[in-house]
């Protein structure tokens, strides 16, 4: 556990040259350790930066408020998106990093959705695995080509099929290139996520 900086953290530095780093976000009640193995399996020697989720529910870290499952307290999704963009900043000077790829799972996955809406230039790209809209409001930003893959559950019990095609629009509008795919399963990850994620981060960021 790393405490310097704003968020608590892991990092592990590159042990191949070349690869963009990832930044993991964890899902509710993880923690900075959680995506760690899956990290190094979809891109296997790339940097990795692990951060906590600034907020507790229940004892729970989280990346920021809900009301209820699905209900976000939106004030507080911009005020830590905007903490967790300050984070990136500040482990990038520290680690001499370039942006990283996002890779979100669940509550994870919106703050990294929460992050392109409102910092473009933080991540070179997202995975968001399990993700639904994190801000009712369009995005104001533009975002060239980024790259995004999101990853989606049929039967998503948490995630209607509806919310989570309007923030593929939502990214698509903005100028995202947006692969969105989902798999006959809820909202745990199966095996075809992480193959499709894999596959996705080797072609869009292949090592330099
Ligand atoms: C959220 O609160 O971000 C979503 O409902 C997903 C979750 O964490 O359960």
């Amino acid at each position: 556990m790393q405490n310097t900086l704003s968020h608590i953290h892991r990092f592990q530095p590159a042990s191949k040259p070349g690869l963009v780093p990832l930044l993991l976000l964890h899902g509710t009640g993880g923690d900075e350790n959680d995506l760690l193995g899956l990290g190094a399996e979809l891109a296997p020697g790339a940097a990795l930066l692990s951060p906590r989720g600034n907020v507790l529910e229940n004892g729970m870290p989280r990346f920021f408020r809900r009301l209820a499952e699905g209900v976000f307290d939106e004030e507080d999704v911009v005020r830590r998106a905007d903490e967790l963009a300050a984070f990136i900043k500040e482990a990038r000077e520290t680690y001499g990093l370039e942006a990283p790829v996002a890779v979100g799972f669940s509550n994870g996955a919106n703050i990294a959705a929460a992050l392109l809406y409102r910092h473009p230039q933080a991540l070179a790209g997202a995975v968001l695995m399990r993700a639904m809209l994190p801000l009712r409001k369009k995005p104001e930003v533009e975002l060239p080509g980024t790259p995004v893959l999101i990853l989606s559950g049929a039967v998503d019990p948490i995630v209607p099929a509806a919310n989570v095609g309007l923030l593929a629009e939502n990214l698509r509008q903005a100028g995202a290139a947006v692969t969105h795919e989902t798999q006959l399963t809820g909202h745990g990850l199966v095996r075809q996520d992480l193959d499709i994620a894999k596959t996705w981060l080797r072609s869009h960021f292949p090592a330099a």
